[in-house]
């Protein structure tokens, strides 16, 4: 999507008609780039309505992200953090990656070109019906300290959650969010340093606020998005405040203490506890066994002894 189809949204975000003489004239430009920046928006699954004689009108709420409404409900929490806002950008972690951010540094995007997902996979997710957001920490200790991280990222959403009135939330191991089975969130946790410390770690989450047909059809798993459950849908920017204030509470504990101390807590809402499940490795190898919890460094434990520390669970008998 443009710079423009931003600009055009973000006069369209009234949610009334505007003629595109008016819109063309305090954007200054041309008409016809209007009717380009409306065909960029619909590939990103924004349509307009466009009415012969009243002009171009969005047909649906659009809550922008928004920087001071995010900080202000922070409270002092937010000196944690300095938080940055872009329209469009490629995928936010691999921006903070190309970047070498300062400690605490947060980007989240309305549109990502490229957001990547665990295992090499494709992010997708269509402006305004997403939060996509990635945070840049560093740790004194290496990587090997680091395993548990995501799951106390994923606890960390689930309270977060909580806090806004969305509960029924499950983990799957290591790192998404499920309800009833389908994927509400995900995380993606990168590193870089050397073994023994410090690392820098690069904390990328996504999650659905709402789907629309052509983004289930294109995601190759079951799929839920915030707006179908049955709470309140807190909107983006107070999710977004309440999930930056967990963080802050979980980073400094696990830069201390490590997953330890979220263990019990993640385990409870542990979606596979107990239950028959396949686990592909990441060399591609396949294994089955029955879930008996995580152990502290955050590796799934099987009955048989075996404890893994990345792969893909699927409970069996579900794909
Ligand atoms: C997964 O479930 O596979 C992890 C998904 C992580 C997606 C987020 S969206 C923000 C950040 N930027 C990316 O490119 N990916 C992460």
């Amino acid at each position: 999507m443009t710079p423009l189809a931003f600009s055009m949204l973000r006069l369209l975000s009234d949610r009334r008609f505007h003629s595109g003489e008016d819109i063309a004239k305090s954007l200054d430009v041309s008409r016809a780039s209007l009717s380009n920046a409306a065909r960029s928006m619909q590939s990103c699954g924004i349509t307009l309505d466009r009415v012969r004689g009243r002009g171009y009108r969005m047909n649906r709420d659009f809550e922008w992200l928004d920087r001071d409404a995010v900080v202000g409900m922070m409270g002092e929490k937010c000196r944690h953090f300095d938080i940055e806002i872009r329209d469009c950008i490629d995928s936010t972690s691999s921006e903070l990656l190309r970047t070498n951010p300062p400690h605490g540094k947060v980007l989240a995007a309305e549109l990502q070109t490229g957001g990547r997902g665990r295992m090499g996979r494709t992010w997708f997710a269509e402006p305004g019906r997403s939060l996509t957001f990635s945070a840049a920490w560093k740790f004194d200790q290496g990587a090997g300290f680091l395993s548990g991280l995501g799951l106390a990222t994923g606890l960390s959403l689930v309270r977060a959650m909580k806090a806004c009135g969305i509960g029924d939330i499950e983990l799957k191991w290591p790192n998404d969010l499920l309800h009833r089975h389908r994927k509400l969130a995900g995380i993606l946790i990168e590193v870089r340093g050397d073994m023994l410390g410090p690392s820098h770690v690069v904390i990328g989450i996504g999650i659905n606020f709402s789907l629309s047909e052509t983004m289930k059809e294109r995601i190759d798993q079951a799929v839920v998005s915030i707006d179908s459950l049955p709470f309140t849908n807190p909107g983006r920017n107070r999710l977004f405040a309440a999930i930056l204030c967990e963080l802050s509470d979980m980073l400094e504990i696990f830069g201390k203490e490590g997953f330890a101390p979220f263990r019990e807590e993640w385990s409870a809402s542990h979606a596979c506890h107990g239950k028959p499940v396949r686990i592909r490795l990441p060399s591609g190898k396949i294994l089955e066994g029955r879930v008996c919890g995580v152990n502290e460094k955050g590796e799934i434990l099987l009955e048989d002894g075996q404890s893994f520390s990345s792969g893909e669970v699927s409970l069996r008998g579900k794909s």
